[in-house]
């Protein structure tokens, strides 16, 4: 069987001062998970000739995957993470501050909750189906390497965790999630490359 690896971008200068959205650089730390990952992934996927690694369009993603050599990389729009629309480039305590009706709405039901003129999760999930169609459809393995409102979904999608679950499920930085597709079900493991 082969595998699936998921993993989030490396630690973005937006990561570093707490804001969503946007589509900025990584950070030194990130460059060092960005290094890492390259590591794993040849070591894993060394005999894997036909594997093929996948971004999102953005910046944090496509500068992850670029030490990785040796693979096709391709970039799905779909794998961009959630658009916060007007909250793009904002902290959680700013939205909290300046629209506390959204920062509530969204607290009450983070999975139906759409930022104005942005996404929900839902339109996330949904979005992500011509996605989850070609990795079923790959016989070789993939590195996603995206974010992690996307990656929560994806994440739901084979380990068949319920939708209401998703937008809290814990993705968290500089860590691989490998998933493999038995005939006995989903085996998962976790590599947690750095802090
Ligand atoms: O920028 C968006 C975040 O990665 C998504 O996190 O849905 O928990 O706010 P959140």
């Amino acid at each position: 069987p082969r595998p699936i690896l998921l993993t989030r971008h490396g630690q973005s200068q937006d990561n570093v001062r707490g804001r969503i959205g946007g589509d900025t650089v990584i950070s030194d730390t990130g460059e060092i998970y960005a290094k890492k990952l390259a590591n794993f992934v040849e070591k894993r996927l060394k005999n894997e000739r036909a594997a093929s690694i996948w971004t999102s369009t953005l910046q944090r993603t496509i500068l992850t995957a670029n030490p990785i050599v040796g693979f096709p990389k391709i970039q799905w729009r779909a794998l961009d993470e959630i658009n916060a629309g007007v909250c793009d480039g904002m902290s959680y305590e700013e939205i909290k501050k300046n629209m506390p009706d959204e920062y509530e709405s969204r607290k009450k039901d983070k999975l139906r909750y759409r930022y104005p003129r942005g996404e929900s999760y839902l339109d996330v999930i949904q979005r992500l189906e011509p996605v989850i169609i070609e990795l079923e459809r790959q016989r070789a393995p993939v590195v996603v390497v995206s974010h992690q409102a996307v990656l929560r979904a994806l994440y739901a999608y084979f380990a068949d965790r319920p939708l209401k679950e998703i937008p809290h499920i814990e993705m968290p930085l500089h860590t691989i999630i490998e998933i493999q597709m038995g005939v006995t079900g989903v085996q998962e493991k976790r590599y947690k490359l750095m802090d």
